[in-house]
């Protein structure tokens, strides 16, 4: 019986299951935070982005490039809101209005949240963004639109300020970007707000961020995430970092255990650093001794510390034990 009965629980659950998954299914091709307007907008609510542009022809010029200008255009994307009014909720009687700001849906004065919820409504699917709600810029109240242009940028003039500027990512003005409805590029769009890291990548030894040769999201993501301090994972949960340093990613036969479990940090600063090799110390010993203090009492949980002396000749730690991140041959990471 109490069988039965389970079944029939698990019967009723999937089918509410369903529906709340039909419901928001259709909720997401539909117009967003429709609630403050209409609940049910008629397809006749809808006059299409070109009766906006009548009115609005500035943003409507800058619109007109975006990825979502293009939507319009998609089999997959006929009979759904889209245009201005998949954000903005149907036009027509704010049209009707002669521009009556009460009848449209309005983002002025919206929190950060409540805009970037807004944006969920079709973002969050991705894993790239699912995590937004979980990181430290959905905490501090930094929301999609601090970052992005819901309209993208007016055109201008996008020459580079600089030939330090090498990359396609960045070989434009600083503050001007034409990827992405960026407000401004990777990573001036970041040191923006970040100014406080930004001196890390002009020391002696850094990652040439600044430069362009890479980005600030290369490592972290903006969109939040589970890991400390938004970075990014590999795939198969390694740090981002062995995306390009491929060869410090093992499986080693004997493994150093730090690089798994502490991580890159422990040994690296990752921004920049006045030591060679971005180490966390000048001198690679005092690294090591750090972890490997050799006074090592046995039962101790920290690794033993060598049991050679620590001579002159024995200060290059990695004079011997090259193969630091892991080796495939050597228990002490000779070779
Ligand atoms: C991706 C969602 C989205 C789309 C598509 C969109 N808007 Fe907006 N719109 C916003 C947001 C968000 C704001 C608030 C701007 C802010 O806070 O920076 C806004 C603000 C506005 C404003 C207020 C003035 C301003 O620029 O700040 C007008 C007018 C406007 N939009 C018109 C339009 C028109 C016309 C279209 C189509 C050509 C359009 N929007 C398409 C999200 C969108
Ligand atoms: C007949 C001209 C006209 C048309 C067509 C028109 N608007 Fe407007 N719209 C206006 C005027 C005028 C205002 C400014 C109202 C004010 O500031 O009092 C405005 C304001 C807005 C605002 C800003 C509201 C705010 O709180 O500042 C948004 C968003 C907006 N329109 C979106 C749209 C969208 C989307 C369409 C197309 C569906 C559209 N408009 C079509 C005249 C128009
Ligand atoms: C009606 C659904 C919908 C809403 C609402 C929406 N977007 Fe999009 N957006 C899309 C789709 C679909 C694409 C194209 C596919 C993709 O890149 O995911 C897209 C693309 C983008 C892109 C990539 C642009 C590029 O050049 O590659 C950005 C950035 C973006 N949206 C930001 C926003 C922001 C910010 C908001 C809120 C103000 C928003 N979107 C609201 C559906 C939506
Ligand atoms: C702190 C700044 C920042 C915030 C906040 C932010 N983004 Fe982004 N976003 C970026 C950067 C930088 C890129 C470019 C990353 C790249 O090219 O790999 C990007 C890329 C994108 C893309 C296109 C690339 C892709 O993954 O498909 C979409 C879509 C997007 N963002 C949507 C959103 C939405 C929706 C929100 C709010 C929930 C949001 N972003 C909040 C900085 C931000
Ligand atoms: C509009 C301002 C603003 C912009 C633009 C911005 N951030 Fe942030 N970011 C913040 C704030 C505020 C916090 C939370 C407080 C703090 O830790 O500084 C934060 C937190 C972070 C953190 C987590 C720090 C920690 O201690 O956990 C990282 C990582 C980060 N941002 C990276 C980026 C990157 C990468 C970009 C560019 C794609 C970016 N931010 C753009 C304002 C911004
Ligand atoms: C090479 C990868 C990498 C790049 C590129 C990078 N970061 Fe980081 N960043 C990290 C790592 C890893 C941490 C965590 C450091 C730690 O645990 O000690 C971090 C920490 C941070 C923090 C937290 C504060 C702190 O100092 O611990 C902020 C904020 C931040 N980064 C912003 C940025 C910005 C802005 C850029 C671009 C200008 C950037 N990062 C580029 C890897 C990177
Ligand atoms: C987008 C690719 C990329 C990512 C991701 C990346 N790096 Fe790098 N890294 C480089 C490049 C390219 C260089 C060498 C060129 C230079 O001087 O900038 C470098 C240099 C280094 C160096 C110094 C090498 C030397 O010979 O002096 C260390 C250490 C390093 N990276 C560690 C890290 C760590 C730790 C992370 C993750 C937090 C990381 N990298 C993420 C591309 C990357
Ligand atoms: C236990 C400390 C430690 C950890 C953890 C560590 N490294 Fe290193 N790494 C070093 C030392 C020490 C050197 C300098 C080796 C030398 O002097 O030849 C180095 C050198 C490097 C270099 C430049 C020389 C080379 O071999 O290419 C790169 C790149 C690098 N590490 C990346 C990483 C990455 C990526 C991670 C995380 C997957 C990582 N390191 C984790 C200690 C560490
Ligand atoms: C963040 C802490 C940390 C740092 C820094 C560190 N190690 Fe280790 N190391 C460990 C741990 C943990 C083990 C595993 C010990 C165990 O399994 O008993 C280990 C193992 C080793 C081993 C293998 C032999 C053994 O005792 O298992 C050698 C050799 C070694 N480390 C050398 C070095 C050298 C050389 C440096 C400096 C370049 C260094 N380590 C820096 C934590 C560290
Ligand atoms: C001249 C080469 C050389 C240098 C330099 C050197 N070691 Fe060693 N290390 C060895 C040898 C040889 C062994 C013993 C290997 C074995 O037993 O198979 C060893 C073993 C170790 C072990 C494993 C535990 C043990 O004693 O068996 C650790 C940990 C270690 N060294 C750490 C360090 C640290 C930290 C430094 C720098 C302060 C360093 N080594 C410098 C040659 C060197």
């Amino acid at each position: 019986m109490r069988l039965a009965k389970s079944i029939k629980a698990l019967l009723v659950l999937g089918s509410v299951l369903a529906v709340v998954v039909w419901l928001t299914g259709a909720n997401r091709s539909q117009a967003v935070v429709r609630t403050t307007i209409d609940d049910k907008p008629a397809a006749s609510d809808y006059v299409g982005s070109d009766t906006c542009k009548d009115c609005h022809e500035d943003t409507f010029k800058a619109y007109s490039h975006t990825a979502h200008a293009a939507l319009t255009t998609l089999s997959s994307w006929k009979g759904k809101a889209s245009g201005c009014e998949s954000c903005h909720g149907p036009g027509k009687a704010h049209v009707d209005g002669g521009g009556d700001k009460t009848k449209i849906i309005s983002f002025t004065g919206k929190s950060p949240k409540e805009i970037s919820e807004s944006c969920l409504s079709c973002h969050a699917g991705k894993e790239e963004r699912n995590n937004f709600r979980r990181g430290e810029h959905w905490r501090n109240d930094i929301g999609c639109t601090d970052c992005h242009s819901p309209h993208s940028n007016k055109e201008g003039r996008n020459v580079a300020s600089s030939n330090m500027l090498v990359t396609t990512a960045n070989a434009e003005k600083p503050g001007f970007a034409t990827t992405r409805m960026l407000k401004a590029n990777d990573p001036q769009l970041c040191t923006s707000c970040h100014s406080e890291v930004k001196p890390q990548f002009s020391a002696p030894f850094h990652h040439k961020v600044l430069e362009g040769a890479m980005r600030c999201s290369d490592c972290h993501n903006p969109h939040g995430g589970f890991e400390l301090k938004q970075t990014r994972l590999a795939t198969g949960g390694d740090a981002a970092c062995v995306k390009c340093h491929a060869d410090k990613q093992g499986p080693f036969t004997f493994e150093h255990a730090p690089v798994k479990t502490e991580g890159c940090s422990s040994c690296h600063t990752p921004h920049g650093s006045a030591n060679p090799r971005l180490l966390r110390y000048s001198a690679v010993n005092q690294l090591c001794l750090t972890c490997h203090s050799a006074a090592h009492d046995v039962g101790a949980i920290e690794p033993a510390g060598p049991s050679h002396n620590q001579n002159a000749q024995y200060r290059d730690c990695t004079a011997c034990h090259v193969k630091i991140h892991g080796s495939r041959t050597s228990p002490v990471f000779f070779r």
